[in-house]
């Protein structure tokens, strides 16, 4: 029959033409011109209706065969293409490999962490050791054992979350602690100086929020005691913290302040980064910005803790660290750093 043979011929020509092809253009030419609709192969299956029955048959039965044959032949070159553009760099569609990849988003600290532990490393090059202290508080380490009793006035000055679980006897004893101070007297149960740490972590209060209050922030609390600490070790400890943080050149302020847990108590202030002490704005005119609360351990704190105010003495200090990336960035609103705006969070 001729048709059959026309029908092989036809084959074994377009899989020696397909084995030579090696681009996807090429590809696609072949495959218009033996199986798309105006081929030969393409031609045959449609005039069979011509051809006797007898040989319709069996000419139909091949050409559908050599079709599906080519169809596969295709398919696997089609793969084999593919494979060989994704690894080399010659051909007309290839890909280039040594183009620089995508970069995924990567994580990275948070502002407010980033100073943490900055501010951390500080100390702990000064030979303070790094602790951690609960966020849930009792009352007897927030306020009592600070010498804050209770109807104390400095109670007042902190709005306090209570936690909802109460005593037999009326009493609300648990909070969310409102500053990092309570850690003073926890560490000082167990160690007895000479000792020196910092503690760094979230305190919380009762507070209407805007540009200057969240309910939730961070401190970093400083305490050190041993025999013969004086003043002088608490401004040579905080002097040498501003300047390295803040760089040799800003001037450092210190003033009395009242604490009920120090005695003296004092804040530490900072020229003003922007205006440089001449009085601007950000540091509502006066020249310097107010960072931390500090003193010298009060003798009631340290006998609660069994520690002998006439053999020993120490310094405690307490800083606010959102500020520190405000004043440092120029950030103007506190809230920013909690809404999780990652346009914000990225330029960090
Ligand atoms: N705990 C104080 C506050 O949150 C800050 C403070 C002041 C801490 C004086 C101290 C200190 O350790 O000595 O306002």
């Amino acid at each position: 029959m001729d048709e059959i043979r026309q029908i092989e011929e036809l084959k074994t020509g377009a899989l020696r033409e397909l084995v030579a092809i090696g681009s996807t253009k090429g590809l696609e030419a072949w495959r218009v011109g033996y199986l798309g609709k105006k081929s030969q192969l393409t031609g045959v299956l449609r005039s069979l209706g011509r051809l006797p029955l007898a040989t319709r048959k069996a000419v139909g039965a091949r050409a559908n065969e050599v079709k599906a044959e080519l169809e596969a032949g295709f398919k696997q070159k089609e793969q084999a293409l593919l494979g060989a553009q994704l690894e080399t760099l010659s051909g007309e569609e290839a890909v280039d490999v040594t183009l620089p990849g995508r970069a995924l988003p990567e994580g990275r600290l948070h502002p407010v962490t980033q100073v943490l532990h900055e501010i951390s490393d500080i100390f702990a090059s000064m030979g303070f050791k790094v602790v951690e202290g609960p966020e849930v508080e009792w009352d007897y380490y927030n306020f009592e054992a600070l010498n804050i009793p209770k109807e104390h006035p400095a109670r007042d000055t902190m709005a306090t979350l209570w936690l909802d679980y109460e005593t037999e006897s009326g009493d609300r004893p648990m909070l969310l602690r409102t500053h990092t101070s309570p850690m003073q007297i926890r560490f000082m149960e167990k160690v007895k100086p000479p000792l020196r740490i910092v503690v760094p972590g979230k305190v919380f209060r009762y507070e209407a929020t805007d540009a200057t209050h969240i309910p939730m922030f961070h401190q970093i609390e400083g305490l050190a005691v041993d025999k013969g600490i004086s003043m002088a070790d608490l401004k040579g400890t905080l002097y040498e913290f501003a300047r390295r943080f803040f760089g040799p050149d800003r001037q450092v302020r210190f003033r009395c302040d009242y604490f009920p847990f120090v005695e003296p108590g004092v804040e530490m202030a900072i020229e003003c980064a922007v205006c440089k002490g001449a009085g601007c704005r950000l540091c509502g005119g006066s020249g310097w910005i107010e960072i931390l609360g500090a003193g010298m351990v009060h003798p009631k704190v340290l006998e609660r803790v069994e520690i002998d105010p006439g053999i020993y003495s120490g310094f405690a200090f307490g800083m606010g660290i959102e500020r520190i990336p405000m004043l440092r960035y120029g950030v103007d609103d506190i809230r920013l750093f909690y809404t999780s705006d990652l346009r914000f969070l990225r330029q960090f």
